[in-house]
């Protein structure tokens, strides 16, 4: 069993879990992933690390709470443990003197790109932080990100923070910044790097983006986490999770990423005692 050392909501419906995983912690690299169970029937899902300390022997991850096994993760208090941490899982992003990097994360990839950001800054790379949402409020570690980059820029679906709209005002960003960027690197949701993708493509900017399929082994023997890159099917958990953004297949992956969505969200929303439940 793995111990809950922290658990909390860091943004509306976002939260960071801490589990006691030093077998983890001891391997993990930026861009590597866990797999975890909730409960023992529960579903395995794959989470980004957003953080580690090998001292400690901890993992922390950051998610949305978008389904049932979300939902159940979401609810767990401290003290209290989960049957399945498995991991670091799938490749560690390629860390090198780039020369300008962009990192970009929206949601809970705002928390999985930080160790890519402060592993690219230490590799001497001038790193451009983007973060993305639909209001400042769903903002979080922008005190983390201000001490490892060297300019910190934001997008707002709203206008309440930095440019308004998507990542589509790239081309205005780096214009703005007066900046020629040799890197990017998106973390998040698959709409967001799909987004992302094809706004650095006719910039002719490499980008890598991080895969985030279902997934049920992590290891590459079930095959439910395949995606087609540059017309080949891949296995995001060992062959990535990191791909190049301008040759996914992002129409197949969004309609693969749907498949269980009446099983995951239905019950979510059908459920209003669970919270109550645990809480009672
Ligand atoms: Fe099974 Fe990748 S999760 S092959």
């Amino acid at each position: 069993m793995f111990k809950v050392i922290a658990s909390r909501m860091i943004v509306p419906n976002v939260h960071i879990l801490t589990l006691e995983a030093p077998e983890v912690a001891q391997e993990a690299k930026p861009g590597q992933f866990i797999i975890v169970r909730a409960s023992e029937e529960g579903e395995r899902i794959p989470l980004s690390l957003s953080d580690w300390d090998a001292d400690l022997g901890t993992v922390t991850v950051i998610f949305l709470n978008i389904g049932h096994t979300t939902n159940q993760l979401s609810l767990l208090e401290a003290g209290r443990s989960i049957p399945t941490v498995t991991g670091p899982l799938g490749n560690a992003t390629k860390i090198e003197n780039y020369g300008t990097v962009i990192c970009m994360g929206g949601c809970y990839g705002i928390g999985s790109i930080f160790p890519i950001a402060r592993a690219l800054k230490e590799k001497g790379n001038k790193v451009i932080t983007i973060i993305e949402g639909r209001s400042s409020y769903l903002f979080y570690w922008e005190d983390r990100f201000a001490r490892i980059s060297d300019k910190m820029v934001h997008i707002t679906r709203d206008g309440s923070k930095g440019y308004r709209g998507h990542i589509d005002r790239l081309p205005e960003i780096i214009r703005d910044l007066d900046i020629t960027v040799d890197r990017m690197i998106i973390n998040g949701c698959t709409y967001a790097m799909k987004r992302g993708s094809e706004a650095s493509k006719p910039l002719g900017i490499t980008t890598w983006v991080s895969l985030n399929p279902i997934m049920i082994d992590g290891t590459g023997m079930c095959g439910v986490c395949r995606v087609s890159v540059g017309g080949t099917t891949r296995f995001a958990c060992v062959h990535g999770p990191d791909f190049d953004g301008h040759e996914v297949n992002w129409d197949e992956l969004l309609q693969r990423r749907k498949t269980y969505v009446p099983e995951e969200v239905v019950p979510m929303r059908t459920s209003a005692c669970q919270r109550k439940c645990h809480q009672a």
